[in-house]
C-alpha cells in the first residue's frame, strides 16, 4: 500500500469520523514542515511572542489560532545545558498565560506555573539555568482552570536542551533532516475547518478527544527522510490522547531517551506508549530505503486496563505519520550507536519517606453542578490556588505511591526528574526505565524523587494529572521545596 492510501485509509478508520475529512482525504499527501529553529545556545537568549493568528489546517477555511512568532503552536527552542539563558515572553493576546518549562530542573519562581501568569500587553523575562543533561522537554501554557483550551489553541512548543556533545554520541544532529521533531496533537474541526473544542459529557470526565492528527500543527503530511539512521523525537502535546505507537511493518523502534533525558544505551522496542506529556526519542533505520509509517491504536476509551499490553488493543489503528525515503538527502549516520552515556537513576533503596497519592475521579454527575466534593482532585481534594498540599525541605528523597481512578491518567511533577520503581508491584516497563517527569499511572506506579528546586509559597511547584481537562477541573495540586 502506498503511503498516500495508507494515510487515507488511516483517516477512514479513525473512531467517529465525520463529514470534513472526506475532503481532507482527497488532498495529496504533503511534506511535514518542522516548527522554526530558535537557537539560542549561542545567543543565550530568546524571545518569544504570544500571538493570535489564523490557520487554514483542512482546506475548509480555518479560523483564528495561537502561537508563539506564529499562528499556531511554537518555534523548537534550542537551549544550552550547563548554562543560563535569559528568556522573554510578550503576551500580545487579549487574556492572560503562562508559559510553563515542561521538564526543566529550575526553582518555582521561574516554573512558569499557574502562580506566574502573564497579563495581556505585558513581559515575562525569567532567566531560566539549565545545569540539567540533554533532553526534549516542552513549553505550554499553564493557567488554571485554562490550560485545556489555550494549549487547543495553540500555546505550546518544544525544547532541546542541548550541550552539543550529540554528534560525539554518535546521534542525529540535522534539524529536520535526520532530526525530526514531532508533535502529536489530535483535534476535531467544525465545518469551516475551525478547531472545535466543545467539550461533550464524555469529553469532559474522559478528556478531550480528536477525530484527527496533527503532526506539528500539520494535517495529512508525510516525513521526508535520508536513508539512514533518523531520531523521531516525540511529545504528546495533546490534551487527552493516549498513543500506543508502532510502524505497521512491525519494524524496531530503537529508544534512546526518555523525558528527561538519555538511556545509557538505545533499547530496541516494537511499540511505545506516548501519553500526554510524555517525550521518547527513537532511533529508526530507513537505511534499508523503504518507506514506513508510524501507526497509533485508536483506543476509543482510556479505560484502566484498556490498554495493557501496548500498541494492539480493539477499536484498529490510525496512520499518524508516514515516512518516505528521498535518496538525495544526507544520510550521515549508519549505524545505531552503542552507548549513548547516559546516567540511569541508581535504584538502592534509601531511608526516605513514602506517600500515597491518588487521583480521584469525580463519583457522579455532581460535577456538572460543581459540588466541590465531587470534582477531579488528588487526594480528595480538588485543587486550590491558596492552599499548599505538601512542605517538603530542599534535598528530600521520597517515595510517592501514585494511585489512578476508573481511568489511566499520566502523572507530573514539576520541577523534578524521576525514578520508576514500580507498576503495580513489578519492575517498570522499558519504556519508564529512565529519568521521568510524567508517567502513565494504570494501577498503582511507585517512583523515587528528590527535590532539589526551591520553591516558596508565592511560586509553588504543581504536580497534577496530564489530561488537561481533568487538571483544569481540579486533579491537581502544590508543594513548596524550602
Ligand atoms: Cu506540562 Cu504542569 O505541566
Ligand atoms: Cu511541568
Ligand atoms: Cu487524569
Amino acid at each position: 500500500m502506498t503511503n498516500r492510501r495508507a494515510f487515507i485509509a488511516g483517516l477512514a478508520g479513525l473512531p467517529f469520523a465525520t463529514g470534513p475529512l472526506a475532503a481532507i482525504a482527497q488532498e495529496s499527501v504533503r511534506a511535514l514542515a518542522m516548527p522554526p529553529l530558535l537557537d539560542a545556545t549561542r545567543d543565550r537568549h530568546f524571545r518569544l511572542t504570544a500571538q493570535k493568528g489564523k490557520t487554514d489546517f483542512t482546506g475548509l477555511g480555518g479560523g483564528e489560532t495561537w502561537g508563539f512568532n506564529q499562528s499556531f503552536l511554537g518555534p523548537t527552542l534550542r537551549l544550552p545545558a550547563g548554562a543560563s539563558t535569559q528568556a522573554q515572553i510578550d503576551n500580545t493576546l487579549s487574556e492572560k498565560i503562562s508559559v510553563h518549562w515542561h521538564g526543566m530542573l529550575i526553582p518555582g519562581e521561574v516554573d512558569g506555573g499557574p502562580h506566574q501568569t502573564i497579563e495581556p500587553g505585558t513581559t515575562w523575562s525569567p532567566e531560566l539555568d539549565l545545569t540539567q543533561p540533554p533532553a526534549t522537554l516542552w513549553y505550554h501554557s499553564h493557567v488554571h482552570g485554562d490550560t485545556g483550551r489555550q494549549v487547543q489553541r495553540g500555546l505550546a512548543g518544544v525544547i532541546h536542551v542541548d550541550d552539543g556533545r550529540d554528534d560525539a554520541r554518535g546521534l542525529p544532529i540535522s534539524y529536520g533532516v535526520d532530526d525530526l521533531t514531532l508533535v502529536l496533537q489530535d483535534r476535531r474541526f467544525d465545518r469551516q475547518g475551525r478547531i472545535d473544542y466543545g467539550l461533550s459529557m464524555p469529553d469532559q470526565m474522559m478528556g478531550f478527544m480528536g477525530n484527527v492528527i496533527l503532526v506539528n500543527g500539520q494535517l495529512g503530511t508525510q516525513a521526508v527522510v535520508p536513508r539512514g539512521i533518523v531520531r523521531l523525537r516525540l511529545l504528546n502535546g495533546s490534551n487527552a490522547r493516549i498513543y500506543p505507537l508502532s510502524f505497521s511493518d512491525r519494524r524496531e523502534m530503537h529508544l534512546i531517551a526518555t523525558d528527561s533525558g538519555y538511556l545509557n544505551q538505545p533499547v530496541a522496542i516494537e511499540s511505545l506508549v506516548i501519553a500526554p506529556g510524555e517525550r521518547y526519542e527513537v532511533l529508526v533505520d530507513f537505511s534499508g530505503g523503504e518507506a514506513g509509517t508510524l501507526v497509533s491504536s485508536a483506543n476509543p476509551n482510556q479505560m484502566m486496563g484498556g490498554m495493557m499490553g501496548g500498541a494492539s488493543t480493539a477499536g484498529g489503528s490510525f496512520v499518524v505519520l508516514p515516512f518516505g525515503v528521498d535518496v538525495r538527502l544526507p544520510a550521515r549516520i549508519l549505524e545505531i550507536p552503542a552507548d549513548l552515556g547516559g546516567v540511569l537513576p541508581d535504584s538502592e533503596a534509601r531511608s526516605v519517606n513514602t506517600r500515597q497519592i491518588t487521583l480521584d475521579m469525580p463519583m457522579g454527575m455532581g460535577m456538572m453542578m460543581r459540588r466541590s466534593n465531587d470534582r477531579f482532585a488528588i487526594n480528595g481534594q480538588s485543587f486550590d490556588m491558596g492552599r499548599i498540599d505538601l512542605s517538603l525541605s530542599k534535598g528530600a528523597t521520597e517515595i510517592w505511591q501514585v494511585s489512578s481512578n476508573m481511568m489511566m491518567h499520566p502523572f507530573h511533577v514539576h520541577g523534578v526528574r524521576f525514578q520508576v520503581l514500580a507498576e503495580n508491584g513489578k519492575k517498570p516497563s522499558i519504556q519508564n526505565s529512565g529519568w521521568k517527569d510524567t508517567v502513565l499511572v494504570n494501577g498503582r506506579v511507585d517512583i523515587l524523587v528528590s527535590f532539589e528546586q526551591t520553591a516558596d509559597r508565592a511560586n509553588p511547584f504543581m504536580y497534577h494529572c496530564h489530561i488537561l481537562e481533568h487538571e483544569d477541573g481540579g486533579m491537581m495540586a502544590q508543594f513548596t521545596v524550602t
